[in-house]
């Protein structure tokens, strides 16, 4: 079986969701549920045997020796995270304990596990990191993407938490010849995505007539991929990437946030009428906010033969449709911590 960590939140679900459906190797999915791990989005697997879920921290060594021990995995694929800049800027505790210590303390279950396991249990493990862009910095307008070689310049506590477990992991492979492999990848969108993100944050409070907050000017640059594209790049690097390696992901899809809000109104309007576009609200920029990332994806493409299957226009048009169709979903993540989130950072 293969360990999945964060495999309740957004990207992890998706990605479990997703390996179901090509695959019946049985996952054991360790996650502690914080505000953004929800098991409803793994609901159609309630009585499914292949999934196996442990409620559990990854600061903590001792579950994560017992996990490893008892569930025997190949491979650690390592979503677990906090994940949203905002809530970094407001509060960056959790930030450097999950995403730095929390990684380091993985890292070392793994190593010792590693070590113990003999023959081609051993040759063949691997620690699959999943990371972002935002560990590259922000790019000037009309300079190339980022490649694997770009240097990195991490600007928010986020990324530098994320860009700080980068470098463990690099640190492990060169130090331990520990079978890593990380992927850094642009802003995912698509089902299950929390709604205090860009995408669902707009498409929610459209259909709830509420401001749709843009940031300064509107037109920083995000370089988007549709969610289930990521999953498919993952499992395609745990196949056949070269341990040690990374791998950037992306949709070759760049636009400007007030352009992806803009779309959004759009298709709103095409599938309930109404003139969303008047809820365009500008609001105080992000502190430090990042002008543009884009990543260069021609290197997982070159050697692991993966593109991805949307196109941004087919993909947000999905992402939409899905929200309209999952309102109990919507309903359910609104808890009072949303509601306080919220209004703390609109306010
Ligand atoms: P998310 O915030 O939706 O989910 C994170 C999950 O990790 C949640 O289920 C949460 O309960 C769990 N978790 C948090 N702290 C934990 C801890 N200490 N121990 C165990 N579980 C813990 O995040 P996401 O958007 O699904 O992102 C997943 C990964 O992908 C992250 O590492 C993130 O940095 C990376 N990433 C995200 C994006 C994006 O656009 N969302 C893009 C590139 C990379
Ligand atoms: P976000 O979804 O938070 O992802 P990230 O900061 O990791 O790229 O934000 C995407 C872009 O949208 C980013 O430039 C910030 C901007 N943004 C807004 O303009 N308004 C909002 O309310 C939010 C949440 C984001």
């Amino acid at each position: 079986m293969i360990l999945v960590t964060g495999g309740a939140g957004f990207i992890g679900a998706n990605f479990i969701l997703e390996w179901f459906s090509r695959n019946n190797e049985p996952v054991v999915n360790f996650d502690k549920l914080t505000y953004a791990g929800n098991l409803q989005n793994l609901a159609s697997l309630q009585s499914d045997v292949r999934h196996v879920f442990v409620q559990g921290d990854i600061c903590d060594s001792q579950k994560l020796k017992q996990l490893l021990d008892d569930y025997q995995p190949r491979a650690i694929i390592h979503f677990a995270a906090e994940s949203h800049v905002d809530r970094s800027i407001h509060g960056p505790d959790d930030f450097i304990q999950t995403n730095i210590v929390g990684t380091f303390r993985l890292l070392e279950a793994a190593r010792h596990y590693w070590n113990k396991r003999i023959g081609k249990e051993h040759y063949d493990f691997r620690f699959l990191h999943v990371s972002t862009d935002e560990v590259y910095g922000s790019l000037p307008p009309d300079v190339p993407a980022f490649t694997e070689e770009h240097v990195y310049s991490p600007n928010s506590p986020y990324s530098a938490s994320k860009a700080s477990s980068d470098h463990l992991v690099r640190a492990y492979h060169h130090t331990y010849g520990f079978p890593t492999l990380t992927t850094n990848c642009s802003n995912n969108y698509g089902p299950f995505q929390f709604p205090e993100k860009l995408i669902p944050l707009m498409i929610v409070n459209a259909l709830t007539g509420k401001p749709l907050p843009i940031y300064g000017d509107g037109q920083q640059i995000r370089d988007w991929l549709y969610v289930k594209d990521h999953c498919i790049a993952i499992s395609r690097v745990l196949e056949a990437g070269v341990p040690g390696k990374t791998y950037n992901v992306g949709g070759w899809n760049e636009k400007p946030n007030i352009e992806i809000v803009s779309l959004i109104c759009d298709l709103l309007n095409e599938f309930c009428p109404g003139d969303y576009h008047q809820l365009i609200t500008y609001v105080t920029d992000r502190p430090g906010h990042d002008r543009r990332y884009a990543i260069d994806a021609r290197k997982i493409e070159r050697e692991l033969a993966w593109k991805p299957l949307e196109t941004f226009e087919t993909g947000i048009r999905k992402t939409v449709q899905w929200y309209l169709e999952h309102k109990d979903w919507i309903a359910n993540v609104q808890s009072g911590e949303y509601r306080k989130w919220i209004a703390m950072h609109y306010q």
